[in-house]
């Protein structure tokens, strides 16, 4: 079966929508739970393929979970494993938040090497190293991360790089080893802080999520706890972006105007109509647009998931731009797909690509590379004149709650087609 999304071009959209819970926080705090020693409640969990296989796992591991209108019920005081198997964990990049979890709980944890979007090596040295600095030892035996310790302890984590992988999986390691953890160089993405106040609800003490020092007290008794979710960042730029790309006028309700900070002011350097109060940002577009340059950074700076979004949209900007992607080693790849449809871009070394506008963009049939490739090509076909066919949706559906109904229901022409049609 060869499911798409058929999109219709030169679509308007016009109106309300909802963001959905972030999924990078949900799949951190997730394995959290299991800390726990009583059920925890977690609302506003995105319902999306990467939530349903982490759910899964921790009912593969004993846990009892439920997950009914983006809320999750977890017990995970019937855990009695520490090996999640390979068919599911190696389905998503999250997957190896559990094994300090696990570690935590028995002492041992055997996790097969995590999967996730193709964008690069994406390797887990710091991960390891921060396992390993609180006494952890760590070894990969046959695409299985073994880490096994009788004795964990506090002690100063310094990462080379802010990684987001590194820090959720130092945070998760240090609230289980006594004594005082602090992680430098950590990353500061909302996820991170959500993930803390999470910890810091079930009775962890953590301070300092959002900076680039985090210190945890570890070793402290956890108890189940009810939270609620932060608005997904990158869905609600993303719908920003594609608002931008076909608005006239877009309102996106429940989001964080504050972490957005970054995109707004680009899509403001463009020309585009951006202001925001409470919890929801405007964006209002004639969809004559500025060139600009784009870098991309850990948070606050640009972040890199809005990239390859945003790179679509400089496709039909008046000039020339140069995109530069610090954070992954190979971002681009969708670029090809967006020549299919007209596209004038040509990647400089591996990092930097320079976009050159052209008056409008083509329907073709494309294919998602990666997951925010997939929502690259959504924001092409809306503008494009004529159909585009976007194949690989299961990206889109791993990381997107119902994008294809949000912006239906701002106007766009969008039919999911699952099935092979006759011709
Ligand atoms: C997380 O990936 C996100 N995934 C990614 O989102 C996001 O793009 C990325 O953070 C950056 O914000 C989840 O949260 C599940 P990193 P992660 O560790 O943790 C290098 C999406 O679309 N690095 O911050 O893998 C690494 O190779 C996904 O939702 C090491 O060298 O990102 C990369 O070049 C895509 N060694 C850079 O650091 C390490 O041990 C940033 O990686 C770890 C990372």
């Amino acid at each position: 079966m060869r499911e798409k999304l058929r999109i219709y071009g030169s679509a308007r959209l016009e109106g309300e929508v909802a963001v959905s819970g972030g999924k990078n926080a949900a799949v951190a705090i997730i394995p959290a739970a299991l800390l726990a020693d009583s059920p925890s409640t977690i609302e506003n969990v995105p319902d999306i393929d990467d939530v349903r296989v982490l759910l899964d796992m921790l009912r593969w591991l004993g846990a009892h979970v439920e997950f009914r209108e983006n809320t999750v019920w977890i017990d995970p005081r019937t855990v009695d494993k520490f090996n999640p198997p390979y068919e599911l964990a190696g389905r998503m990049r999250a997957s190896y938040y559990l094994t300090p979890v696990l570690l935590g709980l028995f002492h041992r944890a055997e996790v097969p090497l995590p999967g996730g979007c193709d964008i690069g090596a994406r390797p887990i040295d710091q991960t390891v190293k921060g396992m390993e600095t609180l006494g952890a030892s760590v070894e990969t035996l046959g695409g299985v991360m073994v880490a096994k310790s009788d004795r964990m302890q506090g002690d100063d984590i310094f990462l080379d790089m802010p990684s987001v992988g590194a820090t959720v999986n130092s945070m998760l390691t240090a609230v289980s080893a006594p004594g005082m953890t602090c992680i430098h160089n950590a990353a500061r993405e909302p996820h991170i802080v959500d993930l803390a106040n999470f910890l810091s609800s079930m009775g962890a003490s953590v301070k300092g999520a959002g900076t680039d020092i985090i210190r945890i007290r570890g070793g402290r008794h956890l108890h189940g706890t009810d939270y609620t979710i932060v608005p997904d960042q990158i869905e609600t730029g993303t719908l920003m972006i594609a608002a931008a790309a076909a608005g006239d006028d877009v309102i996106i309700t429940g989001a964080i105007p504050t972490h957005m900070e970054s995109l707004s002011a680009k899509l403001l350097e463009m020309g585009v109509h951006v202001s925001s109060e409470d919890d929801w940002i405007r964006v209002r577009s004639n969809r004559v647009y500025r060139a600009v340059n784009v870098k991309t950074q850990g948070y606050p700076g640009f972040p890199t998931d809005l990239q390859q979004p945003l790179s679509a949209l400089l496709t039909v900007a008046n000039g020339t731009s140069l995109v530069t992607e610090t954070i992954f080693e190979s971002r681009f790849r969708f670029l090809d797909e967006l020549r299919k449809m007209g596209a004038k871009v040509r990647v400089i070394e591996s990092s930097s690509a320079m976009i050159t506008g052209v008056s409008h963009l083509v329907g073709a049939r494309v294919n998602a590379t990666d997951l925010r490739a997939g929502a690259a090509m959504i924001i092409a076909g809306l503008m494009a004149e004529g159909v585009t066919e976007i194949g690989g949706i299961s990206y889109i559906l791993r990381g997107y709650e119902h994008i294809d109904e949000k912006l239906t229901q701002l106007g766009a022409h969008i039919e999911h087609v699952r099935k092979e049609e006759a011709f």
